[in-house]
Parts: structure tokens; C-alpha cells; sequence
């Protein structure tokens, strides 16, 4: 067993963007293995814009000097346990580690021998963030339409999928940048606007003559304040996530009168609130992946040296991913 593990710290907590000193990498010990633990090698891991938000208002935040929080995939490479086997895989929180000595129950799932990054893709955190914003924030139904923003991301374009796909509803738009645009509607979207054109705010009207029933945002900022025109009276609006505020942008809104106006709920969105409905989630979403309903073909896989992760991670931020953004380590 190594004794030993690279790390990569939150060095120096952002204010605002992410600079070269931003974060470290490390060796540090690793802890003998106890009965009932098992040492994880880091296969591959997952990148949440969410990390971002860690780094500063989280609760708990990681805090200077802390190894930065992932979601990952890890193999047993050594077991002291009866439940886990050497050479299985499984989900769990690798964080920004080589290798990380745990115990079964910090384990969130064991990958199906062949099924590759689903654990990480659909079956992920973002697969059940879009599961339980479909069915427990929104209760989507067929007679619904339905905006999604960051349609081309991780957990927007699950949704379109399970929007379209699974519950059948009439309309679902998604906002996304051009390019990704026709993979969001190949996924099953009615229509995808491109919030980058000038022309965002007729090409979104044009998208939705009778309003929309759900917005699901990703995204806030000068996305959120166009869509707040186009949601229909007593119309509902889940607020995931605002990716383009992270860095420190201010999140502005003009169109604010509209909540009035127009009588909108507007309710924040974590997905762990539904954390007993994550069996439930996990087996749907493999039957739907199964059948087909729900494509994961096209997800952003990045082959990466365990010092490049931050790089890679990076890439959220410019637009460069589509699906969800994997790193896989080399
Ligand atoms: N509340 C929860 O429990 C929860 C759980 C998971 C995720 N989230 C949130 O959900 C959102 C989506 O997460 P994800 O993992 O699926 O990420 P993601 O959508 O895969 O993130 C990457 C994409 O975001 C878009 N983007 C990046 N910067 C942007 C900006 N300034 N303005 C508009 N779009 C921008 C880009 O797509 P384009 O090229 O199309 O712009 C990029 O490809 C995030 O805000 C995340 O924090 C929340």
C-alpha cells in the first residue's frame, strides 16, 4: 500500500476568478487501512460548477488548505472489508485525491462492471439533480412547457431528456449557446435558443407563443432576467443553480416587477433535500439509460495527468463542455 497520496489543496480561497496560486498540489500521508476500510484509486472525477460555490458560501465550505471536494469514481485497490472487493469500482467522494482510504458506508454506489462514467454521467449527481427537479421541485406532466438554461450542460440536458422523453412534455425549450444548440434539440428539446445571439430576447419569445408553465435555471443572471418576461401568470421557477455569477459577477435583474406582476414562485433548489429519494432515482435512470430515453453518448470526457484537474475543471466556465465534463485520470 502507498503511503503516501498526491492532493490538490484550495491553497488561496478565490474572491473572484481562479488564479494560478488558487490552488496546490500536494503529497500527503495516507492512514493504514482498518478493518473495514478499503483504499481507493482515483479512476475518474466528476466537475460541478457547484465546487466553485464550495470554495466560498458553501455549508461547509472547504476551507484554506483543504483537499478540494469532488465527487469521483474510485478503484479498490486494497480491502479490509467483507462488502468491497479488490478491483470494483465505485462512486464516492474522491475529492481532488490519487488515492483516499474510506469505509463502505462513505461509498454512494458500486459501478456496474462495463458501465463506464454512468455513475458519474446520468446515474451521478447531476443525473439526480435533473431526476428530483423533474419530480419532487416541479412535478412536470405532460400538459407542461418547460425552459431549461444550461440545457447543453450536465444536469440541463438530462432534464430536457427526462422532460421530453419520460414525462412527455408539450414543449420544452432549452437556452444554451449556439453551437450545442442542435445537440439539445437532437436530445429531444422542441426548440433551443442561443443566449449569446442579439437577438436572445425575440428568439425566445418566438419559442414560446403561450409562455412556459417551469423555468428551470442553471444559469441567473441576464438569462434568468429575459425568461422572467416569458413564464406564464402564477407560473413556477426553480432556481438550480446561477453559473454565471460564480466567479463573482454581480447577478443582476431588470425584469424583477414580472414575480409581481405575474404571481411566480421562485424557490431555491438542493438536490440532497431529496437524498431518500435517491434509490428510487438511481434505478429509473439506469431503466431510462437502458431503453434509451436517456443518451449519454456525448458527454465531455478529458483525459488528464492528476496535476492538470483544476485545467480541466476550468473548462466549465468557457463553454468549452457539453454533457457532463469527466476527467479521466492518466
Ligand atoms: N442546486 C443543486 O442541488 C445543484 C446540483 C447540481 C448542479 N447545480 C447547478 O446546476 C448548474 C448546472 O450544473 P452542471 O454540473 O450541469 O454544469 P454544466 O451545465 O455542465 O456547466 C457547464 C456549462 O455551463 C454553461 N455556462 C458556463 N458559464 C456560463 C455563463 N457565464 N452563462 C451561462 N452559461 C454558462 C456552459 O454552456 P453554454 O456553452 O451553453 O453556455 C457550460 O458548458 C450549475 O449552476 C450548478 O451549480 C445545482
Amino acid at each position: 500500500m502507498p503511503s503516501t497520496t498526491k492532493v490538490i489543496i484550495l491553497a488561496n480561497p478565490p474572491t473572484g476568478a481562479i488564479l494560478s496560486d488558487t490552488f496546490l498540489v500536494q503529497n500527503q500521508d495516507l492512514p493504514p487501512l482498518e478493518d473495514g476500510q478499503v483504499l481507493l484509486k482515483a479512476i475518474a472525477l466528476n466537475n460541478l460548477p457547484a465546487q466553485r460555490t464550495w470554495m466560498d458560501i458553501y455549508v461547509p465550505p472547504i476551507l484554506k488548505g483543504e483537499v478540494v471536494r469532488a465527487p469521483g469514481l474510485g478503484e479498490v485497490v486494497e480491502s479490509r472489508s467483507d462488502q468491497l472487493k479488490v478491483g470494483q469500482q465505485v462512486s464516492a467522494f474522491m475529492d481532488w485525491r490519487e488515492y483516499k482510504v474510506i469505509t463502505p458506508e462513505e461509498i454512494m454506489g458500486v459501478a456496474p462492471p462495463g458501465s463506464g462514467f454512468l455513475a458519474l454521467t446520468a446515474l451521478g449527481v447531476n443525473g439526480l439533480t435533473a431526476w428530483a427537479g423533474a419530480f419532487r421541485e416541479m412535478d412536470l406532466k405532460p400538459e407542461h412547457t418547460l425552459v431549461v438554461s444550461g440545457a447543453a450542460g450536465s444536469v440541463g440536458s438530462c432534464l430536457v431528456q427526462i422532460a421530453k422523453h419520460v414525462v412527455g412534455c408539450k414543449r420544452v425549450v432549452g437556452i444554451a449557446s449556439k453551437g450545442k444548440c442542435d445537440w439539445v434539440k437532437s436530445l429531444g428539446a422542441d426548440e433551443c435558443v442561443d443566449y449569446k445571439s442579439a437577438s436572445f430576447a425575440e428568439d425566445l419569445k418566438a419559442a414560446l407563443p403561450e409562455e412556459s408553465d417551469f423555468f428551470f435555471d442553471n444559469v441567473g443572471g441576464e438569462v434568468l432576467d429575459e425568461v422572467l418576461k416569458r413564464v406564464k401568470r402564477f407560473g413556477h421557477i426553480t432556481v438550480c443553480g446561477a453559473i454565471s455569477g460564480y466567479h463573482g459577477k454581480p447577478l443582476q435583474l431588470t425584469n424583477w416587477r414580472e414575480v409581481i406582476y405575474n404571481r411566480y414562485t421562485i424557490r431555491g433548489y438542493i438536490v440532497t433535500d431529496y437524498a431518500k429519494d435517491f434509490g428510487q432515482a438511481v434505478g429509473e435512470l439506469m431503466q431510462w439509460v437502458q431503453e434509451g430515453e436517456i443518451k449519454v453518448d456525448k458527454e465531455t470526457v478529458v483525459e488528464a495527468k492528476f496535476e492538470d484537474i483544476p485545467k480541466v475543471w476550468g473548462r466549465l466556465f468557457t463553454g468549452e463542455t457539453q454533457g457532463t465534463l469527466v476527467t479521466k485520470l492518466v
